[in-house]
């Protein structure tokens, strides 16, 4: 079968589902929880590098470039929505950032501090890897990390993600140049092994395909 277009990539927003999360697209009404998301200082300096937002209208802002981005088929942001938090409120976001189909894809995920180390970024990671692979088909899926962010990087590795050396001096954060490095996985290896893991693991349930 020939590889996804760009124009069946875009044509709807594909909704994720999986046991304990929904990824679904981002509207202005989430304004308020993505502040909370990316709103932290420390979480922003510590793990990406960047301000962390300052104001709802700024998190408003956010909304609307996430959705616009998509319409312009420049890649997609999925809200992430869990079923033990409020009923649809996101507790993260996910993005799909370097669209280059059948390329590669660059992930991106934040998940709100006070959720973290409950398996949700290993869910919803495996969900956007089954539909990157297995939908989309995608060849690469790529990711950059800040060098000291231990944690993403011990996730990442649990998922079947490949290391693949410092990208020097990569970002720039208030007068430092910090390093960073890329991680990838390869379709060949998602389908070959990483794909069994996650469905042993319980990240993949038996209705996937995901974003069907
Ligand atoms: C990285 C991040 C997305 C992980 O989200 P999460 O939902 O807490 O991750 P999970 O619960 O799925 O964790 C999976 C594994 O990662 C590792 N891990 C996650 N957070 C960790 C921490 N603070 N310290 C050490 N290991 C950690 C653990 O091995 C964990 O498995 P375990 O809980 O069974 O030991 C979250 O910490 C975050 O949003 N950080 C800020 C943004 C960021 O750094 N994004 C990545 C770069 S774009």
């Amino acid at each position: 079968m020939a590889p996804m277009t760009a124009a069946q990539f875009y044509r709807r927003f594909p909704i994720l589902e999986t046991r304990r999360l929904l990824l679904r697209e981002i509207v202005p009404e989430d304004a308020q929880a993505i502040f909370e998301i990316n709103g932290d200082d420390e979480t922003a300096r510590r793990y990406y590098g960047e301000e962390a937002l300052t104001s709802y209208r700024e998190a408003f802002r956010l909304t609307q470039s996430y959705r616009q981005r998509f319409i312009e088929k420049r890649g997609l942001f999925w809200g992430i929505c869990f079923e033990e938090a409020e009923e649809d409120k996101l507790v993260g976001f996910f993005g799909l950032t370097d669209v280059q189909l059948p390329r590669l894809a660059h992930i991106l995920c934040h998940v709100a501090p006070r959720y973290w180390r409950r398996g949700i970024y290993s869910e919803a990671t495996a969900a956007v890897l089954d539909f990157c692979f297995v939908r989309a088909e995608f060849n690469r899926v790529e990711g950059v990390l800040l060098l000291d962010n231990y944690a993403s990087q011990r996730a990442n590795r649990k998922l079947g993600f490949t290391s693949e050396g410092v990208l020097r001096e990569y970002e720039y954060w208030q007068g430092d140049w910090r390093d960073a490095f890329m991680i990838s996985i390869l379709r060949s290896e998602y389908l070959e092994s990483v794909r069994d893991r996650h469905i042993r693991r319980g990240l993949l349930g038996p209705g996937d395909p995901t974003g069907a």
